[in-house]
Formats: structure tokens, C-alpha cells, sequence
């Protein structure tokens, strides 16, 4: 899909499933390498990324089969004792940033391992240094090559470990390397959004004993023998997030079935404040925008529990279309506000007074255009935009939206948006 199509202008009304999220799953497929036998996830959305994923476990000898939303991985067949760089597809490591994990999984799996560096994109640099210091102390030793990146041990140690920030991506690696390494290894400082503590249920369900995930001091007990298990990716609360916020942008109601709602707690808050109605049912997720749609006047972007990062792009098109003005700062990624010159082609208006700080001023409709997707959320927000607009929107570069939904028109279809793909 190059491109989708939208006529907008219409409320909202329906209810759709919610996918299984992606930010949970990719870590986990990496964690199925440290088991034995066969892994069966369910839940698995069918994303590019999770495709990428399965061609990189894959490429290490892994046997990868999907029946329906289930996916399977044997690693009875993983190669030798080394994982190595021309085995591993660099097309598929350099396509995603989710790759970076692998290193703390074949660092455990076999000792050593070759990567080329993963993806960044266009929100940011998205270093790894933090993800480096924290291995070296469980005596991971690093050398830079041509290809990216040579990592070995002699044999991982438990070590006390604190992260200077609360990255994600290092948090998980030090789960994946610290549950193969001899002793007890304390985690401080560690990132504590839900899809650590998914990590953790997976890795424990195998067999490991790791106790604290979703807190900021994680303790894992190493070097137990780890069996594949069957386990649950849990909806995906970014994707919950991108509908909802459909539903405030374009008016109207919807049930969100599968929303993760309890993970989405800075969320619920900005959207009461914003005068919507936010209910937990047992079918699900039920939002019904309020009239008027207020301007909550500041959102402020942190590692969980704060408001999420990914969140920031799917509410700009709905803070342009509340009352009032608001003061969104980007405080995780120093380049995440690539869309606001579409929005503004779209009649938002959204004046950005430096990298990292926007100022929305609410105006009553937006109007169809033409505009261009250059990262995934990005993207998704320019739908948000498209489904809320009066006439006709089209998204181009809709690619980078498939990294990360199943399908966003077949779901936004089923809540009335008239959209299809090209
Ligand atoms: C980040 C988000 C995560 C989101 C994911 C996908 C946060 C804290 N993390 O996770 O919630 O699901 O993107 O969009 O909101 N950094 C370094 N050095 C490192 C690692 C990170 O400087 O070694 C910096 C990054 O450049 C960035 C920040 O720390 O500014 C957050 O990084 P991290 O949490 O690692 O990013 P992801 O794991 O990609």
C-alpha cells in the first residue's frame, strides 16, 4: 500500500479488535532464542516488523511457522555456537530498530555474535551506547567493524547494574543477556513500560526467575534452563491510542476491544481533560467525545508511567482541532515533529518555536490534502488528521504506517471512516 485514500468529515461509530502489540512482541521473539523447543505467541500481529523478525530467527536456524495469530519458533536448529554477520540479513537488522535486542539474546544464546547497526529513523538519533555500557558489565566485550558491531563473552557474570536513563531497548537487553549469566544481576534505573514487564512474564514463563519488571529495580537470577512456552502478546496500546484519538479528532463513539486500558493511564488523562468520556467495559475500551473538545494546555512527553512519546504525533491533529492552545514538548526524541508542516497544509495550526516544542491553537476543521507520511506514528496521525478533515485526504508514503498496524484502513473502515488503500 503506497497510499490511502480518505473522505472525511464523518463521526466515528463502531468497534474494532485491537492487534497485538508490537513493542511487546519483537522483544519476545529475540527471548525465544534462549529457549529450548518451541515457543508459541499468540497474539502475533502480522506486521513488516514482526516479518523481519521471523527472517532474522530464521536466518539463525530457527524453525518459524504461523498458524492463524499464533506463531511458532523451534530453535532445535539454531547454528553453531556463533552467531554470525553473513548468516544474519543486514537488509532486516538495518530495517528496524526492534534488531538491537538480538544482541543481548546471542550474546546469551552463543557467546558471541557480528550485527551490523540497527535502523535509526527520521524521529532521532537513537544511539546505543547506553545498551553497550550495560552489557560490558556482564562481561560482554565490544569491537567496531566494518560490518557494525563484534560482541563476545567468556562466559556472562551477574553484575549491579544502573541505567543512566530508562532506555526501553537497554532494559531488554540486559533481561535477554543478564537471565544466561552467572549469579544475580540488579537492574537499576530500568525502563518500566508494560512491555518490559511482557518480556519478564515470557522469559519467566520459560523458566527464569526475574523478579521487579515494570518496577525500576529489576533482580534476575541467571543461567536457569529455559524451555519454550506458550504465552500472549497483549493488545497494542499505541494502536488503541491512534483510534481513539481518531474518535476525539472526527467526533463520535467507539469500543476499542482488546485495548490494553490499564497501560494507557496518561492517556485516560488527557483525554478526561480534554472533556471526552473514558470508560473500562467488560467488551472493552469505550470513548465518546465530548462537546466542546478542550485543549488539556500542556502535554509533556516521559518514559512511562508519563505520556508516551508515541502518543505526541496521534494527538497533534486532535489538539489543532480543540479549543484553546497547547504546549506539546518532545522530551524523549529530539526529532519527532517531522508532520507538523502537513498538519499545517491540512489547516492545523501549529506554530513550532524549537526542535523539541510545538504550540498548538485549536481550529474548527481541517480541510482534505495531499500530504506525505515519513515515519510510522507520523503517519498514522496524518490518517487521524484525514478521517477528522472535511473533503478528500491523501497519505503518501504509507509504508512506514504498515510498520506498525495491521491494517489501518480494514480497522478504521470498521468504525465508519470512508478510507481505502492504493
Ligand atoms: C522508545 C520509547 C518506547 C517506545 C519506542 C518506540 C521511551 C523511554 N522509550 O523506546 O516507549 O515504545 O521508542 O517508539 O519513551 N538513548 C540513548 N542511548 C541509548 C539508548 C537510548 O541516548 O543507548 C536515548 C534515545 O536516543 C532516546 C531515549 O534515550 O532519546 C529513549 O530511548 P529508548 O527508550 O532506548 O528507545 P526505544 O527502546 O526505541
Amino acid at each position: 500500500m503506497d497510499s490511502v485514500n480518505i473522505r472525511g468529515g464523518i463521526a466515528l461509530q463502531g468497534q474494532v479488535g485491537i492487534q497485538g502489540s508490537k513493542n511487546a512482541v519483537l522483544p519476545v521473539l529475540a527471548a525465544t532464542l534462549l529457549a529450548e523447543g518451541t515457543s508459541v505467541i499468540q497474539n502475533c500481529p502480522r506486521l513488516a516488523d514482526v516479518y523481519h523478525m521471523q527472517t532474522l530467527l530464521k536466518s539463525l536456524g530457527c524453525s518459524v511457522t504461523r498458524e492463524k495469530d499464533r506463531l511458532k519458533v523451534n530453535t532445535d536448529g539454531m547454528n553453531g555456537p556463533r552467531a554470525l554477520s553473513r548468516d544474519i540479513p543486514k537488509e532486516a537488522v538495518e530495517s528496524m530498530r526492534s534488531s538491537i535486542v538480538l544482541l543481548g539474546a546471542l550474546v546469551n544464546r552463543t557467546g558471541e555474535v557480528e550485527l551490523a547497526y540497527p535502523g535509526g529513523c527520521v524521529i532521532g538519533e537513537r544511539p546505543i551506547d547506553i545498551h553497550i555500557e550495560a552489557l560490558k558489565q556482564l562481561h560482554v566485550t565490544f569491537e567496531e567493524k566494518s560490518y557494525g558491531l563484534h560482541a563476545c563473552t567468556e562466559g556472562l557474570k551477574g553484575a549491579e547494574i544502573r541505567l543512566p536513563f530508562p532506555s526501553v531497548g537497554a532494559t531488554e537487553n540486559v533481561l535477554l543477556a543478564a537471565a544466561g549469566a552467572d549469579g544475580t544481576t540488579i537492574l537499576r534505573g530500568a525502563a518500566r513500560e508494560p512491555e518490559i514487564e511482557v518480556l519478564c512474564g515470557f522469559l519467566n514463563a520459560c523458566g527464569a526467575d526475574i523478579t521487579g519488571g515494570g518496577s525500576s529495580t529489576i533482580l534476575i537470577r541467571g543461567k536457569r534452563k529455559l524451555r519454550g512456552a506458550e504465552f500472549a502478546v497483549p493488545g497494542d496500546r499505541i494502536v488503541a491510542g491512534t483510534y481513539l484519538c481518531a474518535c476525539l479528532a472526527a467526533g463520535g463513539e467507539v469500543l476499542l476491544t482488546e485495548a490494553p486500558a490499564k497501560q494507557m493511564g496518561a492517556v485516560k488523562k488527557v483525554v478526561k481533560a480534554m472533556g471526552a468520556l473514558w470508560q473500562e467495559t467488560d467488551r472493552g475500551l469505550y470513548i465518546q467525545r465530548g462537546e466542546p473538545l478542550r485543549s488539556p494546555g500542556r502535554l509533556e512527553t516521559a518514559p512511562y508511567p508519563g505520556f508516551p512519546t508515541d502518543m505526541q504525533s496521534l494527538f497533534l491533529p486532535v489538539l489543532a482541532l480543540a479549543e484553546g492552545s497547547c504546549l506539546v514538548e518532545e522530551r524523549i526524541f529530539e526529532n519527532r515533529f517531522h508532520i507538523v508542516p502537513e498538519l499545517r497544509r491540512m489547516g492545523a495550526k501549529i506554530k513550532q518555536t524549537d526542535p523539541k516544542t510545538v504550540v498548538t491553537e485549536g481550529t474548527k476543521q481541517l480541510h482534505g490534502a495531499r500530504v506525505r507520511a515519513r515515519e510510522l506514528r507520523g503517519g498514522a496521525a496524518l490518517v487521524i488528521a484525514g478521517a477528522a478533515a472535511r473533503g478528500e485526504t491523501i497519505v503518501d508514503g504509507c509504508g512506514y504506517i504498515e510498520r506498525g498496524y495491521e491494517n489501518i484502513c480494514r480497522d478504521m473502515r470498521e468504525l465508519g471512516v470512508r478510507i481505502y488503500g492504493v
